[in-house]
C-alpha cells in the first residue's frame, strides 16, 4: 500500500521504517531540509536499538523515501499519517498547531479520497478539529472530495521502538466509517497475524485511550513512589514491598519500580495534557494531580539526600552522575531526573562530572556552555575526585561495577541511588554510606 507519513519524528521514523519493512510503499515528509538530507545519507537523528539498519535497508531498497516536497506526499499515499509533535504549550496543553498545518496541507494539495491518521499523541476532540480544518481548506478551494479522520495512536516506548512497532500488543483504531476498518486491516495485516490484535472504537474514545494508557502507567509509579517514601520512614523495604504486591496478578510487576521520578517526553507532558482538558470541561482531576506532584517531589530525592548529607552548601563539592538519559537505551534526555539534580546541585555551588553511554552529545547540546559540567569519556573517570556518586539511570553496565574502583576514586565512599540498583546489605558491608528510594537511609 501506498503510505504517506507526515514528520519524521520519534513515531513517524519508527512507523514509516516498519511499515516499509512489510513491504508498504512508504514517502516521510517533513518541513526540516537538513534532517531529510541527513536521513538520505543514512545519518538518523535518534538513537533507537535497531532503528538505523531498518531505516537503511529500506530506503535503499527504495520502499522507504523522505522528502520535504508536502505536495509529493499528499499524492503519494491513500493512506496520510499525522506523525507530528504535539508539544506542550504555556498552560500545559497540547499544542495543536503542527497537526492542524498538516491537515492544511493535505486539503489544500489532495485530489482524491484520502484517509488521514492521527498517530501523533493528541487531545480528545482532535480528530474533528482535523476534519473542521480539512473540510474549510476544501470549501475554500471549491474542491468537493472525501476523506477520512481515524484515530490510532502510538504505544511504542523509547529504546524499544521498533519491537514495539513490529510486534505490537494492541492496534486501537477510532473511526465512525466501516470501510475504513477495511483498509486500516489491510495496512496493518502483517502484524496482525497470530491473533486478532486491532481494538476499534469511536474516535474520541480511540484518543482518550492513548492518555489513559500513559495516566495509568504514571499513575502506578507515583504510587509506587509514595509507597516508597512511607517505607523509607517506617522501615520498611520498597524494593521488598515491591515484590510482594507485584505477584499478585491483578498487579502485576510493570511499571512499579521506584525511583527518581518518571521522566521523557510522553508521561509529564500527557499527565499534565489530561489534567488541562479535564479542567477545560470543569472537571478537576485530583488523582492525576497527585501524580504530577508526587512526581515532581520525587526529581527531588536525591538532591534531599546529597543536602542531608553534606548539607546545603555544596561549594568546592563535585558529585560523579552515572546516567543522565531519561531512561537506558535512549539518549532523549527530555524531562529527566538528572537534569532537576543536576540544576539543584550547581544552584548550591557543586560541580558534575558525568557519564551516561549515549546522552553525552545531548548533555553537550543542553549544558555544553556550563562550566560546571564536566562530561568524562568513561563511568570510571567521572568518579575521579568526587566527593560522591550520584546515579539517575539504571543502564546495565552500572548494575555490576568494580566497587573498589569507586571506593578509591571517590573521596568519600557514598552513593547515592535513584534506582536502587545495589543490596543495601552487601554494599554497607564494603564500607559504602548508601542512599536509596525507599529503603531505610
Ligand atoms: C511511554 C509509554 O511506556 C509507552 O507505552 C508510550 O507509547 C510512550 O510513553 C509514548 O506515549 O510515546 P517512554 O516515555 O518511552 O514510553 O518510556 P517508559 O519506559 O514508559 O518510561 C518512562 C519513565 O518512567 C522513565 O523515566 C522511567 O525511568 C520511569 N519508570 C518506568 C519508573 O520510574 N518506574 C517504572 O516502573 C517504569
Amino acid at each position: 500500500m501506498k503510505v504517506t507519513v507526515f514528520g519524521i519524528g520519534y513515531v513517524g521514523l519508527v512507523q514509516a521504517a516498519v511499515l516499509a519493512e512489510v513491504g508498504h510503499d512508504v514517502l516521510c515528509i517533513d518541513v526540516d531540509e537538513k534532517k531529510v538530507e541527513n536521513l538520505k545519507k543514512g545519518n538518523i537523528p535518534i538513537f533507537e536499538p535497531g532503528l538505523t539498519p531498518l531505516v537503511m535497508s529500506n530506503y535503499e531498497s527504495g520502499r522507504l523515501k523522505f522528502s520535504t516536497n508536502a505536495e509529493e506526499g499528499v499524492n503519494h499515499g491513500v493512506m496520510q499519517f499525522i506523525a507530528v509533535g504535539t508539544p506542550p504549550d504555556e498552560d500545559g496543553s497540547a499544542d495543536l498547531k503542527y497537526v492542524t498545518a498538516v491537515a492544511r496541507t493535505i486539503a489544500q494539495h489532495m485530489n482524491d479520497h484520502k484517509v488521514v491518521i492521527d498517530k501523533s499523541t493528541v487531545p480528545v476532540g482532535t480528530a474533528d478539529r482535523v476534519r473542521a480544518v480539512m473540510t474549510e481548506t476544501l470549501q475554500k478551494r471549491d474542491a468537493n472530495i472525501a476523506f477520512d479522520v481515524v484515530s490510532n495512536p502510538e504505544f511504542l516506548k523509547e529504546g524499544a521502538a521498533v519491537n514495539d512497532c513490529m510486534r505490537p500488543e494492541r492496534i486501537v483504531v477510532g473511526t465512525d466509517n466501516d470501510e475504513v476498518v477495511e483498509l486500516l486491516r489491510e495496512l496493518y495485516e502483517p502484524f496482525n497475524r497470530n491473533h486478532d490484535r486491532m481494538i476499534l472504537m469511536d474516535i474520541r474514545s480511540a484518543e482518550l485511550t492513548k492518555y489513559a494508557a500513559n495516566c495509568m502507567l504514571a499513575t502506578k509509579i507515583s504510587f509506587m513512589n509514595e509507597i516508597s517514601n512511607l517505607a523509607e520512614r517506617l522501615g520498611a523495604d520498597v524494593e521488598k514491598v515491591r515484590q510482594g504486591i507485584g505477584s499478585d496478578s491483578r498487579i502485576g510487576y510493570h511499571f512499579i519500580y521506584p525511583g527518581c521520578g518518571y521522566g521523557g517526553s510522553c508521561f509529564p507532558k500527557d499527565v499534565q495534557a489530561l489534567i488541562r482538558t479535564a479542567e477545560s470541561i470543569g472537571y478537576t482531576p485530583r488523582l492525576l494531580q497527585a501524580v504530577e506532584d508526587v512526581n515532581d517531589s520525587q526529581k527531588n530525592k536525591l538532591p534531599t539526600f546529597i543536602k542531608r548529607h553534606f548539607g546545603d552548601d555544596l561549594r568546592g563539592k563535585t558529585f560523579a552522575l552515572w546516567g543522565l538519559a531519561f531512561k537506558p537505551n535512549t539518549d532523549d534526555m527530555r524531562e529527566a531526573s538528572s537534569r532537576v539534580l543536576m540544576e539543584t546541585l550547581w544552584e548550591a555551588g557543586a560541580t558534575v562530572q558525568a557519564f551516561d553511554p549515549e546522552a553525552m552529545d545531548e548533555a553537550q547540546r543542553i549544558y555544553g556552555h556550563r562550566n560546571d559540567l564536566k562530561l568524562m569519556g568513561t563511568k570510571e573517570a567521572a568518579l575521579q575526585g568526587a566527593d560522591g556518586l550520584v546515579i539517575c539511570t539504571e543502564w546495565q553496565n552500572f548494575r555490576a561495577p568494580d566497587f573498589d574502583v569507586i571506593k578509591s576514586a571517590l573521596k568519600e565512599p557514598v552513593i547515592f541511588d535513584g534506582r536502587n540498583l545495589y543490596d543495601p546489605e552487601r554494599i554497607s558491608k564494603r564500607g559504602f554510606k548508601y542512599y536509596a528510594i525507599g529503603r531505610g537511609a
